[in-house]
């Protein structure tokens, strides 16, 4: 008999940047390491869980025992993440890109004259509101909120706007992006956790372990 809180759970995991090309040799990203996301996965599937995650260009190990899916921008992950539903709680960790290039050149760009080229830019889909008003919602719905001001009001902002149940908030003014430790806010419709500075993989676990919990009292409804 399998005791472990998630078993016959199956919990989808965003991790890492996205990176948008620009032409053959260049892209657009960011700092994320994917580490976070990583960690939660491995936190879930360490719990029981059957564990799906999509990654973003990342170097990193897979966890023991979870399904990985690599990608690289953010339409490709859009487009697995549909695949994965319908899950049971969704974490969407993954820094995604907010703008890819509106023109992407098949060619490599070349340095002609002297006027730079100019990047025009185009709004990437929102990975995380989709899946909130989409038909394979999750029961539980978390979003990450990386933040440099007003953190915690920030991330309020963003429940509300992207209708998603939890939001982890993270002051990413530091070297929170690709460092080992992260300092979070566990924000949902009613209430505000803050939880001490720690290890990513530290925040991962007590992240898990309240979503086993809120899953048994959600079932329970
Ligand atoms: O990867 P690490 O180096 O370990 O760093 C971890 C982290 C700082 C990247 C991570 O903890 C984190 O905060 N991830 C979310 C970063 C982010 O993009 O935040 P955001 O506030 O821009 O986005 C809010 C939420 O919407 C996120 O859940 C994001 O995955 C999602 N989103 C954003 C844009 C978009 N087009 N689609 C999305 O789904």
């Amino acid at each position: 008999i399998e005791h472990r809180p998630l078993y016959g759970r199956h919990v989808l995991v965003t991790a890492g940047p996205t990176h948008e090309p620009i032409d053959p040799v260049r892209y657009l990203a960011n700092r994320s390491s994917g580490k976070q996301g990583f960690a939660i996965a491995a936190a879930a599937a360490a719990q029981g869980a059957r564990v799906t995650l999509v990654a973003g260009p990342v170097h990193l190990d897979t966890p023991p025992g979870v399904d990985r899916i690599d990608v690289e921008s953010a339409r490709e992950m859009a487009d697995e993440v549909k695949k994965a539903l319908p899950v049971d709680v969704a974490i969407m960790a993954a820094a995604v890109a907010d703008w890819r290039t509106k023109d992407y050149h098949g060619e490599k760009v070349k340095k002609r004259g002297s006027a730079p080229p100019a990047l025009m830019l185009t709004e990437n889909p929102d990975i995380l509101a989709n899946v909130a008003s989409g038909g394979k919602r999750p029961k539980l719905l978390i979003g990450f909120a990386a933040e440099t001001e007003d953190v915690i009001a920030n991330a309020q902002t963003k429940l509300k706007r992207k209708g998603v149940d939890w939001i982890v908030a993270n002051d990413v003014s530091g070297d929170v992006m690709g460092g080992a430790a992260n300092t979070v806010h566990i924000v949902t419709g009613s209430s505000v956790e803050h939880l001490d500075t720690m290890p990513k993989q530290e925040v991962a676990r007590q992240l898990i372990d309240r979503v086993a919990k809120a899953l048994e009292t959600i079932d329970d409804d």
